[in-house]
């Protein structure tokens, strides 16, 4: 078999909402027709995918009686069962409703928030029910255009409040669920509050059940917002909070496009890649690699399925290319350090005898800044491999 066919062992994830896009956009009608879940699964294990994820409208739609729930959910666990697919992740749309308009948990109206609580309690019911372990939240119509509309720092209290009122409920009935926080700058709204994961990664330190929630950091958001995707997941990595990641590609500057893995920015997806999977050192994400991105508006089915094994196949390119790149002997050479051992003490923390020491200690700065690093020969061999020109 082709190296670079996805399997089950890659942990390759996609959402209903993912495959099933239907081509809708603000300025024009669905270009595909639905797919019903349970196809979708089929299709998937086809393609080689290992799991498939949903927000609750996604399998129930909207206002299903509890009989038509049942019967949605026992099909639907038919088919993985029959295909051999999981469900990892769950999450709850709380941005297509109407009510939703100005916001869900940091909406100023108590029954709005009080509705956004039910509705996602209802989810996590049915996401365990499903098997998931992590369960994202992404506050689609968390934020404003009108700013005077509330104080933002209500807004980040009922967030809080919220987060922890469902972490609460999670361990009251016992699941074993971990949160997973996803930031967007804009897009619905016209600002959203906690902008990049960076704000998540704070918030969640302020949380009362921290432990149990991480972030779902997204390509195109943090580049939505101008910055390093990889620099932002690799914080959250050293922090132990990568807990999900939607993959997808992005043009900066843009709306958010949410386009097939690795199909923008080659470059930063190699070195996103290559962070994941530990090729360079340090640990690995051991988590679901899912693609929260959808096929071009122009494509029918079939373009879909070929969008879908893309994701894949693109990622295990670039993995493969990574772990090349990092056993290339002169990657290695111009990456060993300079080792100091007494020095690399010394600066790890204070004492009184450390700082004595680094006063006494001439750096020979001058000197130091004569040395060239070599990034030039580095960044190009990164390129090299990219392009195929080396370790095909
Ligand atoms: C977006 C978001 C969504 C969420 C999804 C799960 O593209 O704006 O990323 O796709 O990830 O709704 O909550
Ligand atoms: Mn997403
Ligand atoms: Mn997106």
């Amino acid at each position: 078999m082709d190296p670079f066919t996805p399997v089950p062992a890659d942990r390759f994830t996609f959402g209903l909402w993912t495959v099933g896009n239907v081509g809708r956009d603000p300025f024009g009608e669905p270009v595909r027709a639905a797919l019903a879940p349970t196809y979708i699964v089929q299709k998937l294990a086809e393609c080689g995918a290992w799991g498939v994820n949903l927000h609750d409208d996604d399998l129930v739609p909207y206002g299903s009686s509890a009989a038509k729930r049942d019967a949605l959910v026992a099909d639907f666990k038919a088919a993985l069962e029959d295909h051999g697919l999981v469900v990892p992740m769950a999450t709850t749309n709380l941005f297509t409703h109407p009510v939703f308009k100005d916001g869900a948990f940091t909406s100023n109206d108590p029954r709005v928030r009080g509705f956004a609580l039910q509705k996602t309690m209802n989810a996590i019911d049915l996401g365990v029910e499903l098997g998931a372990s992590t369960y994202v939240f992404w506050g689609g119509r968390e934020g404003a255009e009108a700013e005077a509309c509330r104080d933002p720092r209500d807004a980040v209290k009922r967030m809080r409040a919220a987060i922890d009122f469902l972490a609460a409920y999670v361990q009251d009935q016992g699941y074993d669920l971990r949160f997973a926080l996803e930031a967007k700058p804009n897009e619905p709204r016209g600002d959203n509050y906690f902008p990049t994961t960076g704000h998540m990664l704070h918030f969640i330190s302020t949380l009362e059940h921290e432990a149990m929630v991480g972030v779902n950091p997204e390509v195109a958001h943090e580049n939505m917002a101008g910055l390093s995707f990889v620099h932002g997941v690799a914080q959250a990595m050293e922090a132990g909070k990568l807990f999900h990641i939607d993959l997808n590609a992005q043009k900066i500057g843009r709306y958010d496009q949410d386009l097939r893995f690795g199909s923008e920015d080659v470059k930063q997806a190699f070195f996103l890649v290559r962070l994941l999977e530990g090729t360079a050192g340090g640990p690995r994400y051991e988590g679901p690699r899912h693609f929260d991105a959808h096929a071009y508006r122009t494509e029918d089915e079939d373009g879909v399925w070929e969008f879908a094994r893309g994701c894949m196949r693109t990622y295990k390119l670039l993995a493969a290319r990574a772990r090349a790149f990092d056993a290339d002997p002169d990657v290695r050479a111009l990456l060993a350090g300079v080792a100091d051992d007494d020095l690399e003490h010394r600066i790890a923390h204070y004492s009184k005898d450390n700082a004595t020491a680094l006063r006494e200690r001439d750096f020979a700065p001058d000197t130091l800044a004569r040395r060239g690093l070599g990034y030039e020969r580095l960044d190009q061999l990164a390129l090299e491999y990219l392009l195929g020109a080396r370790g095909a």
